[in-house]
């Protein structure tokens, strides 16, 4: 038998959500799911193996070749970009970037260079650029609803799934920028070099989803 297609996944509910589809097409997943603190874990009767990183690290993983495949989702492509397919969307990991601002404040209008917090520098920037329109652009690393309470930014642009974070610190969305979702990316020389057995899963995937 081949070595195994190793897949890398994001830690998380992408990682729970890809399990479930695993075990839809009828993987045994019971290594994934009793893992304890195991990074790389086997899928043996799909002749996989399974690598638990970070959305950013499974694009580097796959880049780099040392992973086949992975499922991250479109926030992470569409910022990190990088060099591999992007083959199927999976259909989970529903969610959307969306401009937000606390409740009731201006932020289209006036000629003042408005503020932007984000963990997402290339999307913000490119959503504006797209609009003509000049903004300063902060990156923040996590819970980026704080900057405009703290009155760093007039906005953030962020991943949107229930909006209860919005909700709850009273922001609200002024604008739906993209909808985003979990994709299945391949490495580009092992789509050569393995394609029959990508195809397969692919296949199968695809059946499942
Ligand atoms: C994401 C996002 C929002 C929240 C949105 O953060 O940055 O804060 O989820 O979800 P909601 O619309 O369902 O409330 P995440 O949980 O990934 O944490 P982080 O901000 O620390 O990265």
């Amino acid at each position: 038998m081949n070595k195994p297609l190793r897949i890398a996944l994001t830690k998380g509910r992408l990682e729970k959500d890809t399990i479930s589809l695993f075990e839809k097409i009828g993987y045994d997943c019971t290594a994934v799911r009793e893992k304890g603190r195991k990074l790389i874990l086997p899928i043996e009767d799909g002749n996989i193996e399974v690598v638990l990183a970070k959305a950013n690290d499974v694009i580097t993983y796959v880049e780099h070749g040392v992973c086949d495949m992975g499922v991250v989702g479109k926030d992470t492509i569409m910022e990190m970009q990088g060099k591999f397919f992007e083959l199927v969307d999976l259909g989970f990991g529903k969610c959307k970037f969306a401009l937000a601002t606390k409740k009731g404040s201006k932020f289209y209008g006036g000629y003042d260079v408005k503020t932007i917090a984000t963990k997402y520098p290339n999307i913000a920037r490119a959503h504006f650029e797209s609009k003509g329109m000049d903004v300063e652009i902060v990156k923040i690393e996590g819970s980026v609803e704080l900057a405009p309470l703290l009155e760093l930014s007039d906005g953030i642009v962020d991943i949107v799934e229930t909006g209860t974070t919005l909700k709850e610190n009273g922001l609200e969305v002024i604008e739906d920028i993209v909808p985003v979702s979990a994709r299945l990316i391949v490495n580009m020389v092992s789509m050569k070099l393995r394609q029959e057995e990508i195809e397969k899963l692919v296949s199968l995937i695809e059946a499942n989803i």
